[in-house]
């Protein structure tokens, strides 16, 4: 064994190893990531097919994901969708929503998919403008430090029985730390307390450890 690190990361491996099938473009997608302004922070083959298992369990037809990056979790939940199906992708970055539109072509699902691109406030309120369709499931995965405006945009975009879920609410434990001068901790603080004090939503958060270090997703569903 080596440090906790390495065996977390070792346990990921043999656990997406057996379970979890990456097909080529999936793969070309992780590894495109490199041509963004912020490579590999996609979520983990695991939690990538946890997303797509989601969808299908929830029978998810309209998704809504705040952070596209190079489309990784977007592909998953596209993938997971019957023909039907549609998921939005928010993201600020034209160069990042490049890379992923070549990526959702490649990957067969370019039909099911829309980027906007643009600061996803800005977007969302324009969802909301638009009276769109309410989300049966939300992945919010941009900007921590606006998390808690991409909880309020996505519940007025929702619909009893709506899944939402929030990437990266542990951060290696920094979660715990009040007086953090970071403001993507505060920002994953005020989000916890708006959740706190909402009774719209029932949720729990799980720590995960894995290829991407010490971490953890929330889970609501909008009553
Ligand atoms: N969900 C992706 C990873 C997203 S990474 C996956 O798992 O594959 C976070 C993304 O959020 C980056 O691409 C970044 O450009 C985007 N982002 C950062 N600030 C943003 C903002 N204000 N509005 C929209 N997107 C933003
Ligand atoms: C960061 C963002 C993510 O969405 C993630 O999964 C890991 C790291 C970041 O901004 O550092
Ligand atoms: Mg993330």
């Amino acid at each position: 064994m080596g440090t906790a690190q390495e065996d977390f990361a070792a346990v990921d491996t043999y656990l997406i190893d057996h379970l979890v099938h990456e097909d080529q473009a999936l793969a070309d997608t992780r590894r495109s990531s490199a041509e963004t302004a912020t490579p590999g922070i996609d979520v983990t083959q695991s939690m990538g097919a946890f997303l797509g298992l989601l969808v299908q369990i929830t029978g998810a037809r309209r998704v809504l994901e705040f952070g596209t990056l190079a489309g990784y979790s977007s592909i998953w939940m596209a993938r997971a969708m019957d023909d039907d199906g549609a998921v939005v992708t928010l993201d600020i970055d034209p160069a990042a929503a490049q890379v992923a539109r070549r990526n959702f072509h490649a990957a067969g699902v370019a039909e099911r998919v829309q980027v906007r691109v643009g600061p996803a406030l800005e977007s969302a309120e324009a969802l909301i403008q638009e009276q769109a369709e309410p989300f049966d499931l939300v992945f919010i995965d941009a900007d921590k430090v606006k998390t808690p405006h991409y909880l309020e945009a996505s519940l007025e975009l929702s619909h009893p029985g709506t899944v939402i879920v929030i990437d990266n609410v542990v951060r290696s434990g920094a979660v715990l730390e009040q007086d953090s001068t970071d403001p993507d901790i505060q920002g994953i603080r005020a989000l916890m307390e708006l959740i706190q004090a909402d009774e719209r939503l029932s949720a729990t958060a799980l720590q995960t450890v894995g290829l991407k270090g010490w971490d953890g997703f929330l889970l609501a569903r909008v009553n």
